[in-house]
Order: structure tokens, then sequence, then C-alpha cells
């Protein structure tokens, strides 16, 4: 018999973590308006992202390089981006994000109210980025700009407006690509010259990749990762303000167990919510038969709490470490998961270092993000 389904569910304007957790408690799927079947538990949002054939990432009108491909187009494009984020080619970048998380906390005004999204996250994942990238230092004022925007337009659900944000992205971007490619031309010795322009002398099928190939592979690595990483440095100050008795903890672990952590308190409290599948058969799911043809959301949120995995949401880095689906799984799970994870736990081990407490602000709570947003829109915070 079919499991019980929910349809014309609408999400928008509600906490994310605490609406999917009702949702789950009564049902493995549900209907949206927009007229997608979101699966909610683990071992369904498992299923899809590791069953790539019969759930297609081919579910954007846009060119998504390489997110939006599937089989062995997918393949070709991702062996281009797997290189760059690699643990050896990224080795060398540690000593210059220690160097911008040091820079960024000795500026922080202490004792007065910050908040840790906006004014520690957005600002580092954007300086962290452009130096890794190699983009203009000036170019900062603009990019913070744009992603406060995005965030905006994200959140309002208004497409015409999320188009329009993405647009200016794309232009940013092609500005620098084209300056790229000229010096790209100009230099032979590749280990001389940033990542973007090693990007622009890329070939796929024994061809430079197109400028349009170049503008969507940097906008994935971009446009949605920036405000991923400045909201997961909101999430994880929340939850260590909220639990001060880690901050000792954290001070003593090493590298991986302050990863491990991390990851922990993310899986808890995922603000990169969900992504898009489309199937290419009829296949059968959560106790529903769904066609060929329907649109399909992984709520990567709901199924990191889904408590039949992972015993009810208790804290533990180590036990639900397998489990954890904050990047992702299968063939699309996140390329950048070693630069998020070393980037995150730069910025979090130097605030460490540097102060002796964070404090939470009475009378300014943390504001929490409403759907189609995780995490926080803001988190006030005083260090001292
Ligand atoms: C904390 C930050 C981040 C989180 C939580 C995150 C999470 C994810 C997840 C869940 C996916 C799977 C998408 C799917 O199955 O369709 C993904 C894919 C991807 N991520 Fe990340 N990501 C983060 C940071 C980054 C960074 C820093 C980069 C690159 C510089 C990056 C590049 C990508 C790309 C290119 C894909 C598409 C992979 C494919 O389709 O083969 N991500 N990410």
């Amino acid at each position: 018999m079919a499991k019980k389904i929910l349809h014309n569910v609408s999400v928008k304007g509600q906490d994310v973590r605490s609406y999917t957790d009702e949702l789950r408690a009564k049902y493995p799927i549900v209907k949206n308006t927009s007229h997608e079947w979101v699966l909610l538990k683990h071992e369904d949002v498992n299923f899809a992202a590791l069953n790539d054939e019969s759930f297609s990432n081919n579910a954007s009108r846009y060119l998504q390089i390489p997110n939006g491909l599937d089989g062995e187009e997918h393949t070709r494009y991702r062996k281009i981006i797997d290189k760059y984020l690699t643990r050896q080619a990224l080795i060398p970048y540690i000593p210059v994000f220690e160097n911008i998380a040091k820079q960024l906390v000795k500026d922080l005004p202490k004792g007065a109210i910050l908040d840790a999204v906006n004014d520690i996250g957005a600002v580092f994942a954007v300086r962290a980025q452009s130096k890794w990238l190699g983009w203009p230092k000036n170019l900062e004022t603009t990019l913070l700009a744009w992603m406060k925007e995005n965030h905006a337009a994200t959140r309002s659900g208004d497409h015409a407006w999320t188009s329009s944000v993405a647009e200016k992205f794309d232009d940013i971007v092609q500005t620098i690509i084209q300056s790229r490619r000229h010096s790209a031309n100009k230099l032979n010795n590749s280990s001389a010259i940033d990542v973007t322009a090693q990007l622009c002398n890329e070939k796929v099928d024994g061809r430079l990749l197109t400028e349009s190939e170049l503008v969507s592979i940097l906008r994935n690595w971009t446009g949605g990762d920036l405000g991923s990483i400045a909201l997961c440095v909101g999430v994880i100050i929340a939850y260590i303000a909220e639990h001060p008795e880690l901050i000792d903890h954290i001070r003593k672990a090493s590298n991986n167990e302050v990863e491990d952590i991390i990851n922990e308190i993310l899986r808890i409290d995922n603000p990169f919510v969900s992504n898009r599948r489309i199937t290419t058969c009829p296949v059968k799911i959560a106790g529903q038969s769904i066609p060929k043809g329907a649109r399909v959301k992984l709520h990567w949120t709901s199924a990191n709490r889904d408590e039949s995995v992972f015993n009810n949401n208790q804290f533990d880095p180590k036990k639900n470490a397998d489990k954890n689906l904050v990047y992702g799984i299968g063939k699309h799970a996140c390329p950048g998961r070693l630069l998020a994870s070393w980037q995150l736990r730069i910025a979090l081990q130097t605030l460490l270092a540097n102060i002796d407490n964070i404090a939470l602000i009475s009378e300014q709570m943390p504001e929490r993000e409403v759907a189609p947003v995780g995490g926080y829109h803001r988190v006030p915070v005083i260090f001292t």
C-alpha cells in the first residue's frame, strides 16, 4: 500500500529545520507548491543521490557545469574541476587562509556586537575564495554587495529578481575571465599563473573551454559557495556560543577532530538545504510511485536530521560521520569539500585562539533564516 503523502506544501517563510522535522515525523515524502516531490528521509535522499541513472541532474534551464550534467559528459568536466581541489593542489593555500583569518580576527572590535554571518563569515569567504582564485582585492565590496542581494533575492522567492542577480554575477565573472584569458595566453609557465587563468587554459574534447562554460564553472565555485561558507560560519559560531564547553575541547583537538566537530554541527543545522533531480524513468521511492520526468528535491537538511539514523540527533561527531550528508554523496558529491572544510576549520581555530569567550546577546538572539534558505540570517555575538 502506498504510504501517506501531503500535497501543496509551502515551506516559504518558515524555519527549514523545525518545519521539515514536523513533516518528516508524518510523511517520508511531500509534494510542494512547485509540484516537486520532496524527499525528507535519509534513506530516500541517499538512494536518489546514489542512483544517478534514474535521478538526472539535468534539472535547470541554465548551463550548470558540472552540477547540471549527467553520465559521461559530467565525468569529463568533473575531471577538470577535481584537479584544482585535491589535497596537493590546496596545501599551498593553508598559510594563505591562515593569514586571512588572523588579519580578520585581529581587526574585529573586541567588546562590540558583531554579526557572525555577515561581519565574519561573508568577509572571510570572499577574501579566502578571491585569494584562491586570484581575483583582485578591490572586488571585495562588489562581491559582498552581490552576496547580500543574492541572499535577499533567494529569500524572496522572486524568480525574476533571482535571475537578474545571477546575471550580475555572470557579468563580474566574465570581466575577470577576459583579463585572465589574455594573461594566460601570454604566460607559458602554468604554475606561475593563478587558478582562474589556469582554468581558462583548460581543454575539453581537444578545445578550450568556452566563455559560458568558464562562467558556469566559476559560478558553481563561488556564487553559491561564498554564501554557503558564510552561513556555515554563522551556524558554527551560534552553536559554540550555545555550547561553550566545546571551546576548550576544540582548542586542544587535532585538525581532523575539529573538522569532525564542524561537520557534526553542520549535520544538525545544515544551511545547504537541497538539490534538484528529474526522474528518467518511473521510480518507486518513499512508498510512492513517481512517474518519469518528475521533479524531485533531495532535502539534505531534513535527511541529516533523520532521528532513525542519527540516534535522535545527539551530538556525536565520530558516530555520525559516516552517514553525514552535508557534502552530498554519489557522483555529484561536493568536490569542494576539502577546501570548504579547511577554510571553516582555519576560521574557527583562529577565532578561538584569539578570544576568551563568545557571548550571545540576550536582547538580540540569533535570527533564523527562513525557507528556502537555511541556517541563520544574523548571529549577533560579542567576543571577549
Ligand atoms: C560549506 C560549504 C559547502 C557545502 C555545504 C557544499 C555542499 C555541496 C553538496 C551537498 C553538493 C551536492 C550537489 C548534488 O548532489 O547535486 C555539492 C556539489 C558541488 N559543490 Fe559544494 N559545498 C560547499 C562548498 C563548496 C566549495 C568551496 C566548492 C568549490 C570551490 C564547491 C563546489 C561544488 C561543485 C562544483 C559541486 C557540483 C559537483 C557535481 O555536480 O559533480 N562546493 N556541494
